[in-house]
């Protein structure tokens, strides 16, 4: 690994295809970033077995183990700073950091949110957009803040809704476009 890459962590609940994305992109030798880390909440989530397979360490840090909400995000802190880690992605990560960890990675969060930011935030995304009747959608990575889906835009990709969309046909255009924003903004993020 060269000197400069920073070193980076993703934490994931599911399946984790950002964090693929992530890693495919990092493999790349002139990306300024590696995936070296990876933290689900959820024992069983896909995304852990894909990263171990990639010799990437991939740990649990399961909220039923934990007394309370500030004792698993505890765990989550020291395991980051373990492994040296510079920057944290959240891709998927389907539980709400405290402030007072926000406040520990300051400026150093990064998440990736399936709506066209400030529009949408929160859960439900395309489901609102068709609702709406928009007539664009698309995704933001942005910085964490305390705020939810809130904190400055690093980038965003737009798709077109097109009639007779779904939920699930406006969902996996979406997701192809994440996959490569993520990647370009983590690169932004990083070379600033
Ligand atoms: C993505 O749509 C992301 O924008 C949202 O949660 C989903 C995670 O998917 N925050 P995956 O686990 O990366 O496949």
């Amino acid at each position: 690994m060269s000197e400069r890459e920073k070193r980076v962590a993703v934490l994931i609940s599911g399946r984790g295809s950002n964090m693929k994305a992530l890693v495919a992109a990092s493999r790349a030798p002139d990306y300024p970033a590696k995936i070296v880390l990876v933290i689900s909440n959820k024992q069983d989530a896909a995304g852990l077995e894909f990263a171990r397979s990639e010799n990437i360490t991939a740990i649990a840090i399961d909220a039923k183990a934990y007394q309370d909400r500030a004792a698993q995000e505890d765990a989550i802190h020291q395991t980051l700073i373990e492994h040296n880690i510079e920057l944290i992605c959240l891709a998927g990560y389907m539980r709400i950091l405290t402030e007072n960890f926000v406040a520990k990675w300051s400026g150093k969060i990064l998440n990736i949110h399936p709506s066209l930011l400030p529009k949408y935030p929160g859960l439900n995304t395309h489901q609102r957009a068709l609702d709406a009747g928009d007539k664009e959608h698309g995704c933001t990575v942005h910085i964490v803040t305390g705020e939810l889906d809130a904190g400055p835009i690093v980038a965003q990709a737009e798709v077109p809704v097109l009639p007779g969309d779904d939920v699930d046909s406006l969902t996996a255009r979406v997701l192809i476009e994440e996959h490569k924003l993520y990647p370009r903004a983590l690169a932004m993020a990083v070379s600033k």
